[in-house]
């Protein structure tokens, strides 16, 4: 497996790749890998002759009190995993590379990117979109493999594809959770013990809701319900959405998707589940 630290090197190799008409499968993540990133890793290895993986804790989706400083970054155990999984080249630019001074330009999704998790994260899915596109181009990716997780980051990356002519197929990866249904995330690292142990009412309440509702209040209350119940635990939000457009959805039907933030002590986490 090549590490590449220049994006320069970086698209030379991938060019080199193409260039034998050879398909890239591309996994872009922040680190801290987890069996989630791993199931996007074997699900680009099923569908592409190539691999790559980035690694980029990205700046400009921080806030300025979020966790940036904080965000594990277990380098030397990333590398073993993404060898393992037999990825081809793992992309970890400095900071400064990618943004080097002076950069200016920003995408922005309008519409998709203040509501949910935008309405409480300012300017998060602009830094999110900005850096996939600037990964795009330096990797040049045929496909690129997103989690479900991060349902929001997904529909916001699909949009942009779509709306700037991106040539690249965005593949979306179902949730991997721990067996107590807990969705696998990097943050879930931050939980002391005892919210370790009251995470999983999270999935567990999203799921009664998604069952439970007869209609799309009826959903989204119960969801809200269970949630707030949570002990030590802030309800952000919870909404039942069309699955494209995230527009609140008015009636119940197959297919939208119910979607939460929670923070349980400091942490905020977040989940969904499909309506079926
Ligand atoms: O989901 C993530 O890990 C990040 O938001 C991404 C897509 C790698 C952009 O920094």
């Amino acid at each position: 497996m090549r590490i590449v630290r220049d994006p320069a090197e970086m698209a030379r190799l991938t060019e080199r790749w193409r260039g034998r008409g050879e398909r890239l499968g591309f996994v872009p993540t922040m680190g801290a890998l987890h069996a989630g990133h791993a199931s996007l890793i074997r699900r680009a290895r099923a569908s592409d002759r190539r691999v790559a993986v980035s690694i980029f804790v990205n700046p400009t989706q921080f806030g300025p009190k979020e966790d940036l400083s904080r965000y594990p970054r277990p380098f030397a155990a990333d590398a073993r995993l993404c060898r393992k999984e037999g990825v081809d080249a793992l992309f970890h630019p400095a900071p400064a590379a990618m943004y080097p001074p002076g950069s200016s330009t920003f995408v922005v999704v309008e519409g998709l990117s203040d509501v949910l998790c935008g309405a409480n994260r300012p300017g998060h899915f602009r830094g999110v979109a900005t850096v996939v596109l600037k990964l795009f181009n330096i990797v040049r990716p045929d496909d690129a493999y997103f989690g479900e997780k991060d349902y929001q980051q997904l529909v916001v990356i699909r949009r942009m594809v779509r709306d700037l002519d991106l040539p690249v197929r965005i593949v979306g990866c179902p949730i991997v959770r721990e067996p107590d249904g807990l969705a696998m995330s990097s943050r879930n690292a931050y939980l002391r013990p005892s919210h370790r142990a009251l995470a999983p009412l999270i999935h567990a309440g999203l799921s009664a809701a998604a069952r439970g509702g007869r209609s799309a209040g009826g959903v989204v209350a119960m969801a809200r319900r269970r949630l707030a119940a949570i002990p030590e635990a802030e309800l952000d939000y919870a909404a039942l959405v069309d699955p494209d457009t995230l527009a609140p959805a008015r009636t119940v039907r197959p297919g939208l998707r119910l979607l939460a933030a929670v923070r349980i002590g400091r942490t905020r986490l977040i989940d969904n589940v499909i309506i079926s």
